[in-house]
């Protein structure tokens, strides 16, 4: 706004001065044809006269007079005078002005027009400026002399009076036009630019791996939003999560519900060990519940669990550190395969995810899942202080415990946060219990998603399905006198990573790597680290690898890719098959590739702990996440936190929620196995430089957008919606209001 109104100043202050030239020009020749026109109508008046001035002019002066007079009967000629030859004055109508005497007039015609026979000179009298012109008389034989006319240039001045108004309102009109003009012609101009521009980059996004421009400007208006909103707070840590508990939730505990436990005990043959699940949620969770303290609610699923809590069955972690309670629920085995395997995993996982697995709906799994959000609904509220909590709900597996919750403490602030994608309302609507799970949802008070597109998903699932309004300018979801926000928080790690502390540097972990694999150790190594789940396109990455080594052959012998996959729900027989489709498919791929010396895949399908999976990341030149639907995927952002280095090439699907943020990763399609393959080779041709670039610029990104402004936002967001409630007194009606039977 401000520089259109410099813009507009400087374009009229130009256009101002050319109006003023422009004035001052056309005055003068104006002036001049008012004085040429004057003469003209002196000598036809004159000349009109002739006759009858010829036949008076020496022997008739009354006459004379009386013609003088008739022509000065024209309004615009003040007096008219007829001079003899030698300059003598012959005749005057009354009031001709003594200042101009014939003989004077006539020597200055002679002077200055020479032989012509008319003349014209402007004077000022005290009555207003004139125009004296004299006009030479000629008789048949002999010249008589001159008739001179005083003209009244008063009516001149008027005239330019009215031409000055008449410019300066031409002046501003055209000003105004010409700004309006400008500014369009500007905002055209800036248009077509911005659509060169998107077809330019449109034109390299067929050079395959750019990130969609759309992720890009929404990326960049994002940071810039929130740069503004966070004003000079500075970066988000630990230590400003904390403090912003502190200010905005008076340091209030802080209760976690997350089916998946930062810490398991497990039983093994050299006794109790420590486990930290591959879980993303985990990872960003527990440096949150680190910096807050609280209690983390969850199952407790390790083999030596029971035996590490105390009578009510907690256990402080991290151990050693001891900074927050963890809360065990038990399950039964019942429990959790109705539950966990059944409903979650195979009901609500595949409903979620567009990977071609088909949702399995099964009401006995279904009665599971009710019961057990029960069970750990009931358990937050034992762990809760006080009656107005700050609840925050994990994941697909609780979509009742909010509603739950809400019935036993109405004025807890629960934030459920759903870590998965969110269908959109036709694919949502095949499940039995659709309205029950939005229902349960809708108890919290903040529902939060990675993206706006899931946002807008289960806004859309909502007003198919349920009875309420919808505040599409909030986005919010109003039932009754509540009130449920929904917002888009895209879910990062910790910044810096606690566990890269315990990681050998960039160079010993290539080396070592490259040692324990039986690789050259200048063999070419990229990485793929998942759960071995069927959403995460193993499959498509490791047929991406045959296809490179297809089409490049100057990487066969020299390129390995190292698949690291965690177990992961095996009870389930979708990802039993999974499993054996891997394996299969690693061994065909070996087999076309694999020499005396070499193995173009090597996968190791066991749980690593963080420290092992840095130290690939460290190893890698490359890291391939080719996940075909995933809310976030924070594998992507763990890759670049460990290269601190500023080198590796990250490639990174476009169907994560991951690739709206590293928009510098090279983004691939993974279905389109020629994509990804060139960009395998993009990446492992990549000079040092533009990795460094690239690597850069995803870790600044990374430092500012890290976990603890995750939960900082979701935090603040909430602390305000709890100051509003309060303000209007909304929850004196509270418990009424959710006294209902839950599903
Ligand atoms: C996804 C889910 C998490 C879950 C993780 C591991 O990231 O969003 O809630 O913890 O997968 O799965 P698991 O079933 O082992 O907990």
């Amino acid at each position: 706004m401000g520089r259109t109104l410099r813009f507009l100043v400087v374009l009229l202050a130009a256009l101002g001065l050319l109006a003023g030239l422009g004035y001052a020009v056309l005055a003068r020749i104006t002036s001049r044809w008012f004085e040429r026109d004057l003469e003209l109508r002196s000598s036809l008046a004159v000349e009109a006269a002739r006759d009858s001035l010829a036949s008076h002019w020496s022997s008739d002066r009354a006459g004379l007079t009386a013609i003088l007079a008739n022509i000065a009967r024209d309004e615009r000629i003040m007096a008219a005078a007829a001079c003899s030859s030698h300059g003598e004055l012959l005749a005057a109508t009354e009031g001709y002005p003594a200042e101009f005497p014939c003989r004077s007039l006539l020597e200055r015609m002679r002077h200055q027009a020479g032989d012509a026979t008319s003349w014209s000179m402007a004077s000022d009298l005290a009555a207003g400026p004139v125009q004296v012109g004299v006009t030479l008389l000629e008789g048949d034989s002999e010249p008589l002399g001159a008739v001179v006319l005083v003209h009244d240039l008063r009516f001149l001045e008027r005239r330019e009076e009215t031409t000055r108004n008449i410019l300066l309102v031409a002046f501003f009109v055209l000003a105004l036009g010409a700004s309006v003009v400008t500014l369009l012609a500007a905002r055209f101009a800036w248009r077509r630019w911005n659509l060169e521009l998107r077809r330019a980059l449109g034109g390299e996004a067929t050079h395959e791996f750019q990130p969609l421009l759309r992720d890009v400007r929404a990326l960049a208006e994002r940071l810039s939003q929130e740069r503004e909103q966070e004003g000079r707070a500075g970066v988000w840590s630990a230590e400003r999560l904390h403090a912003t508990l502190t200010k905005h939730l008076h340091d209030e505990r802080i209760v976690i519900l997350a089916n998946r436990e930062p810490y398991i005990h497990d039983r093994g043959a050299e006794g109790v060990r420590v486990l930290h699940p591959a879980s993303g949620l985990v990872t960003a969770l527990e440096p949150v519940m680190r910096a807050c303290s609280g209690v983390w609610v969850a199952h407790g699923s390790g083999s030596a669990d029971r035996d590490t809590v105390d009578g009510k069955d907690r256990v402080r972690v991290p151990p050693g550190e001891e900074a927050y309670v963890l809360r065990r629920v038990w399950l039964s085995e019942a429990e959790e395969q109705g539950y966990y395997y059944g409903f979650s995993n195979e009901g609500l996982w595949p409903l979620c995810h567009l990977a071609h697995a088909r949702p399995v709906f099964r009401a006995e799994d279904w009665e599971h899942y009710v019961r057990v959000n029960r069970k750990f609904a009931d358990a937050v509220c034992e762990e809760v202080e006080g009656d107005d909590p700050i609840v925050l709900v994990q994941d697909y597996h609780f979509a009742l415990a909010p509603k739950m919750i809400r019935e036993r403490l109405p004025r807890a602030t629960i934030i459920a946060f759903w870590h998965i994608p969110w269908p959109n309302a036709e694919r949502f609507g095949i499940c039995p219990w659709r309205e029950e799970l939005l229902a349960g949802l809708l108890g919290a008070s903040v529902v939060g998603f990675h993206t706006r597109q899931h946002c807008n998903n289960f806004v859309d699932g909502v007003d198919a399905f349920m009875e309420s309004r919808i505040d599409r300018e909030a986005t919010a979801v109003v039932q009754g006198e509540r009130r449920t926000l929904v917002r888009p928080y895209p879910i990062s790690i910790e910044w810096p990573v606690h566990w890269l502390s315990e990681v050998p540097p960039v160079a010993q972990a290539r080396a070592e790597v490259r040692a324990e694999l039986g690789l050259a150790p200048d063999a070419l190594v990229g990485v793929g680290i998942d759960r071995l789940d069927y959403t995460k396109g193993i499959e498509e990455r490791l047929a991406a690898v045959d296809q490179l080594l297809l089409r490049y052959p100057e990487f066969r012998g020299r390129f390995t890719f190292l698949q690291v996959a965690a177990p992961s729900r095996t009870k389930i027989e979708r990802y039993r098959e999974l499993n054996e489709r891997v394996e299969a498919l690693a061994a065909e791929i070996d087999a076309r590739w694999s020499t005396e010396r070499y193995h173009p895949i090597v996968l190791l399908r066991t749980h690593h702990e963080p420290t092992a999976v840095y130290r690939y990341f460290r190893a890698a030149d490359l890291c391939y996440v080719s996940s075909l639907h995933d809310g976030m995927n924070l594998v992507a952002k763990e890759f670049v936190a460990a290269r601190d280095d500023e080198h590796g090439v990250l490639l990174l699907s476009q169907f994560t929620g991951a690739a709206r943020d590293l928009t510098e990763a090279l983004i691939v399609n993974p279905y389109d196995l020629r994509q990804a393959s060139d960009a395998l080779a993009a990446a492992l041709h990549m000079p040092a430089d533009e990795q460094r670039a690239r690597m850069r610029s995803m870790r600044r990104l990374l430092s500012e957008f890290n976990v603890y402004r995750w939960a900082g936002r979701m935090l603040v967001d909430a602390a305000e919606l709890r100051r509003k409630e309060r303000m209007t007194g909304r929850f004196g009606a509270g418990r009424a209001a959710w006294g209902g039977e839950s599903a």
